[in-house]
Parts: structure tokens; sequence; C-alpha cells
């Protein structure tokens, strides 16, 4: 019985708590990242909505366009799935499943803020049809990888 005690405090001491900062670290990590990109999405929609401004339009989709080119990888650590880590990520563990069809979707997503930095500017209908296809990608890998 001592022994299985020790054996448990011995364990708990080598896991944490410098692991599970990490896993915490990645997960404020990856969720403070996805909030800036929402962060440009909403004065974009703004844009569309009323007057079109092509500065202040380029301004967001060249933001949007940097942030999309942000290694995601070291965010996605093993072990912070939202089983491994329940209500505190919404995560779904099938991103570890199948981490190629992951990156496929973020791929999408840089694909897609390129050609909005390209036609932000040029006018509301261009700004309206690259944007479209950002939320089509943002949308795509939400639909598939993170649980609410
Ligand atoms: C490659 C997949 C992927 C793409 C592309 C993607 N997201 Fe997400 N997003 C996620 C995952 C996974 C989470 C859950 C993160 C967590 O809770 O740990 C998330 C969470 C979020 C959140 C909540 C962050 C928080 O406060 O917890 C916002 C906002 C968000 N995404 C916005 C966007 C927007 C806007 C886009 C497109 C411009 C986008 N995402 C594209 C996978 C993606």
């Amino acid at each position: 019985m001592k022994k299985i005690a020790f054996a448990a405090v011995a364990f708990a001491l080598l896991a944490s708590p410098a692991l599970a900062d990490e896993k915490e670290d990645a997960v404020a990590a990856r969720q403070a990242f996805f909030k800036q990109l929402g962060g440009e999405m909403g004065p974009l929609v703004k844009i569309m909505k009323g007057d079109y401004d092509a500065a202040a339009a380029q301004q967001h989709a060249d933001k949007l366009a940097e942030l999309s080119t942000t290694d995601i990888s070291p965010f996605f650590l093993e072990g912070t799935s939202n089983q491994d880590m329940p209500g505190k990520t919404e995560a779904s563990a099938k991103i570890w499943e199948d981490m190629d069809g992951f990156k496929e979707k973020f791929t999408a997503l840089q694909t897609a803020a390129a050609t909005l930095k390209t036609e932000a500017g040029k006018g509301k209908g261009e700004l309206a049809g690259a944007f479209q296809a950002v939320g089509a990608s943002c949308k795509s890998c939400h639909d598939a990888y993170r649980e609410k």
C-alpha cells in the first residue's frame, strides 16, 4: 500500500506541473490565436454592410492573411483534446486522429486569406466574394474538428 502511494506521488511529481502547464499554455495560445482571427472578421463584416472603405478593408485583410501564416502545430500538443481536458477546450479528438485532414483545413484558410488580401481593396463585390470563401474555410474546419 505504502509502495503504491509512493509511486503515485512520484508519478504526480514527474507528470506535473510542468506538463500540465505546457498543455494549458498550448490551449490558451490557440484560443487567443483563433480569437484574433475572429477579431479581424468582425470589422470586415461591418465594412461590407456599411460604407465600403478600401484602406480599412485592406488593413484587416492584410492582418488576417498574416495571422493565417502562423504555424499552429505547437498549439495542438498531444493530449489537449476536449476528451483529455474536458470543459477547457473545444478541440475535438478527431484532430489528433486525422492531423493531415486538420492541416488541410488550415491550408484552405491560408489560400482563402491570401485571395482576400489581393481582393479586399478592389471594391465591395470583390471583398464580399473573397470574404465568403474565408468564412467557409473557418466553418469547414469548425464543423469537422471543433465541438462546442
Ligand atoms: C484548421 C481548423 C480551423 C480553422 C481553419 C479555423 N478554426 Fe477556429 N477553431 C478551431 C478549433 C479546433 C477551435 C477550438 C480551440 C479550443 O477551444 O481549444 C477553434 C476556435 C475558434 C474560436 C473560439 C476561440 C476561443 O475563444 O476559445 C473562434 C472565435 C474561432 N475559432 C474563429 C475562427 C475564424 C474566424 C476562422 C477563420 C478565419 C477560424 N476560426 C478558422 C479550428 C479552426
